[in-house]
């Protein structure tokens, strides 16, 4: 057949970009050092990809080499138990969640979990009870969840019991919450714990950073290994608490092969163990020598008088029990009156660096022990750069930390919404409306809206301002999010 014009090819833009000097402080965590001796010794990944052929064993029924390769990573990170996965943290939440609440069951949720989390409630037919993220209202963010919270919840629960409860910390932001404390009331209450961790998989490695759930007490930690360590996208970790008696490992086992490839890749697989073997060795000394780096352009970033860096003077307040300093979020908004996606691009055009995410007021950069000191300082030098160039007054002195009326109210669990018929109707006039659908800015990938939620003026809102500033919203079936389906 005649070709009709060029086609796109993917891989040569790949090349583009990643040969251009654009700067990644985005994932995956191994930032493409292909040169550091860490990444120059794995092999070529074409030459190792195989299948499950005699000797390599099968992720789905591990009884030799991969096995033991998991109980290695297991004795590295102390957990009773961990699984490779391929698939993301996305396949470790929904495993996790089906495996530990059984069909039609409870779960208590963090309102901003990942789109994950939902899916799995979703699919299981589960009722949720949400607990609400403080607010870190100069910041747009979300904040921590209040132990208090949860232990109120699982007291009220007496009636209608949780069968587990899930969180997310840290958030993508880098907001960590009092795992242990919340740990140590859900074990009160006999009430399983599972942490999504995907933004902490360094944690276990550097005492400069927050203490990792799994040392916290949760009964399971997810972790994506892509996001902050070396280690190819998708790659992730799914830990078993050592002595956590609460989890039925073999209803677990069977939930990680609904959700993963039945090939898993022996690439991935290899990149995860060669990620954990030296993170064990010399990865812990240049986790060191990584904090040293961060605080350092965190201490330049401090002199910025208009943009404002979300820093550690935020523990104590709206939930926050510490920060991870890797993550560095700088808010536009306020004085300055820029717009997220204004700076992101600003830091594109003129600085050739990229942005993980940006959110309506603020950019999210991601930096990891492979980052360079040169890679930092060009982020600092351009955020100061582009700082003093805005007029305005300086930054305002921090707003008091909200409570979470911010989230809308579900009168139907998700599986039910989706069941019932659903009618599009202008954005505009949906306030009032159940919504038959999500809306998620993604990323970060929580939900603005789940299907049984009211929509409320304030939340259609705030989805027409993300409209307006062309962030990336997903989960509507109009994807000019001029629509949106709500139940009839
Ligand atoms: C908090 C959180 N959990 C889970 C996930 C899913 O992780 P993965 O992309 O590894 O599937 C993400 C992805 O961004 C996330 O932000």
């Amino acid at each position: 057949m005649e070709e009709k014009g060029p086609r796109p090819r993917l891989y040569r833009q790949l090349n583009q970009y990643c040969g251009s000097d654009v700067y990644p402080f985005h994932m995956p965590g191994h930032k493409r050092q292909t040169s550091a001796e860490f990444l120059a010794e794995f092999p070529n990944p074409y030459g190792i990809d195989i299948t499950e052929i005699d000797g390599f064993d099968n992720l789905h029924h591990a009884e030799g080499l991969l096995k033991e390769s998991m109980d290695w990573a297991a004795s590295v990170y102390g957990a009773g138990r961990t699984c490779y996965l391929v698939n993301g943290s996305t396949c470790g939440v929904l495993a996790a969640v089906c495996a530990a609440v059984p069909r039609g069951g409870t779960i208590l949720m963090d309102r901003g979990s990942h789109k994950s989390a939902y899916h799995a409630a979703a699919l299981n037919g589960l009722n949720i009870q949400y607990v609400y993220p403080q607010i870190l209202e100069d910041f747009g963010l979300r904040g921590g969840l209040l132990p208090q919270d949860i232990e109120k919840m699982l007291i009220n629960a007496k009636k209608s019991p949780v069968q587990a409860a899930f969180i997310t910390s840290p958030t993508y932001d880098g907001v960590v919450s009092d795992v242990g404390g919340i740990a140590e009331i859900c074990r009160r209450h006999g009430v399983p714990l599972i942490v999504d961790e995907a933004h902490g998989a360094h944690f276990p490695f550097g005492d400069r950073f927050p203490a990792s759930a799994l040392a916290c007490g949760a009964d399971i930690v997810i972790q994506s290994l892509h996001k902050t360590l070396p280690a190819f996208t998708q790659s992730a970790l799914l830990h078993v608490g050592a002595g956590s008696e609460r989890i039925d490992t073999g209803r677990l086992e069977y939930f990680l092969q609904v959700f993963q490839s039945s090939s898993p890749s022996y690439v991935l697989m290899a990149g995860i163990e060669r990620c954990i073997e030296y993170m064990a060795a010399g990865g812990r000394g240049e986790m060191d020598r990584f904090a040293d780096r961060a605080a350092q352009l965190r201490a330049g970033l401090r002199k910025m008088r208009h943009l404002r860096l979300l820093d550690r003077d935020v523990i104590g307040r709206a939930g926050v029990y510490d920060l991870d300093i890797s993550k560095i979020v700088v808010s536009a908004g306020g004085a300055a009156g820029l717009t997220g996606p204004e700076l992101a691009e600003l830091l594109r055009r003129d600085h050739h660096l990229e942005m993980e995410m940006c959110g309506a007021d603020y950019v999210t950069a991601i930096t990891t022990l492979m980052d360079s000191r040169e890679g930092l300082a060009r982020l600092e030098k351009a955020l100061l750069e582009i700082d003093a160039k805005l007029e305005g007054s300086d930054v305002p002195a921090p707003a008091g930390s909200g409570s979470a009326d911010h989230f809308p109210r579900a009168v139907l669990p998700i599986h039910e919404a989706l069941a019932r018929p659903a009618r599009m109707v202008p954005l505009e006039s949906a306030a009032g409306r159940i919504s038959g659908e999500y809306v998620c800015l993604y990323p970060p990938g929580t939900p603005i809206v789940v299907p049984g939620e009211i929509l409320t003026e304030e939340t259609v809102g705030a989805i027409r301002a993300y409209r307006e500033r062309r962030l990336p919203i997903q989960g509507m079936r109009d994807h000019t999010a001029s629509a949106i389906g709500v139940l009839m």
